[in-house]
């Protein structure tokens, strides 16, 4: 995987806790990379599972939590560095929508080497949409956490349920909700 999500990866536990914690869960892994992470290096995507085990065990919340809250601020990170892939949508749905049939695209002209997941629509109107996630990398937690991420830059409040597609998918149900 590229190194931008693992240098942000550790940006998000300096930020959330502080700079000793992400040395410290970097030198717990005992990485093959020894976690010196560049942005367009690529990474066996395994060391970021390693890294949130050893985060998650002292901080006491679980690999799939802390996945989805680096996801949310992982969403934010790519607004800043990517804001053309937010402002040529207009709208949430549509935002998701172009995560497949573009910005992935785009992301693979940039970094050829990069492993991206496949996110299909299913079905959509104004209130709701379902997608098909699938990855033999199994980052749904992230997945979520992105799409969490996204509503809130659009300034919507959503709810995600996350179902077995089977095959190893997984289905996102997503609905916008009105406070
Ligand atoms: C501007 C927006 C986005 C950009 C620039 C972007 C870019 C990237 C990049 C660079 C990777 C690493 C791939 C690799 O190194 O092999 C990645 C992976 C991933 N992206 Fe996106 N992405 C964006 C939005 C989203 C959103 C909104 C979702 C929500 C579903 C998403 C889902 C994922 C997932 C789950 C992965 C992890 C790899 C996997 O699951 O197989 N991305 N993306």
């Amino acid at each position: 995987m590229k190194g931008v999500v693992f240098t942000e990866f550790l940006a998000f536990v300096s930020e959330s806790w502080d700079e000793d914690m992400a040395d410290d869960i970097v030198e717990a892994s005992s990485l093959a990379s020894g976690g010196a992470y560049t942005s367009v290096g690529t990474y066996d995507h395994r060391e970021i599972i390693c890294l949130l085990e050893a985060l998650s065990v002292r901080v006491t919340l679980s690999k799939e939590a802390l996945m989805q809250q680096f996801g949310f601020y992982l969403a934010g990170r790519f607004s800043v560095f990517f804001p053309q892939f937010f402002t040529r949508c207009g709208t949430l749905f549509a935002f998701l929508a172009s995560i497949d049939d573009y910005i992935h695209v785009e992301v693979k002209k940039l970094y050829p080497d990069a492993e991206l997941p496949s996110f299909d629509v299913l079905d959509s109107d104004e209130a709701q949409m379902s997608m098909r996630y699938r990855s033999s990398r199994k980052m749904e937690a992230l997945a979520e956490g992105l799409i969490y991420g996204a509503a809130h830059h659009f300034g919507r409040t959503i709810n995600v349920v996350a179902k077995d597609g089977g095959d190893g998918s997984v289905i996102f149900v997503i609905n916008e909700t009105h406070s």
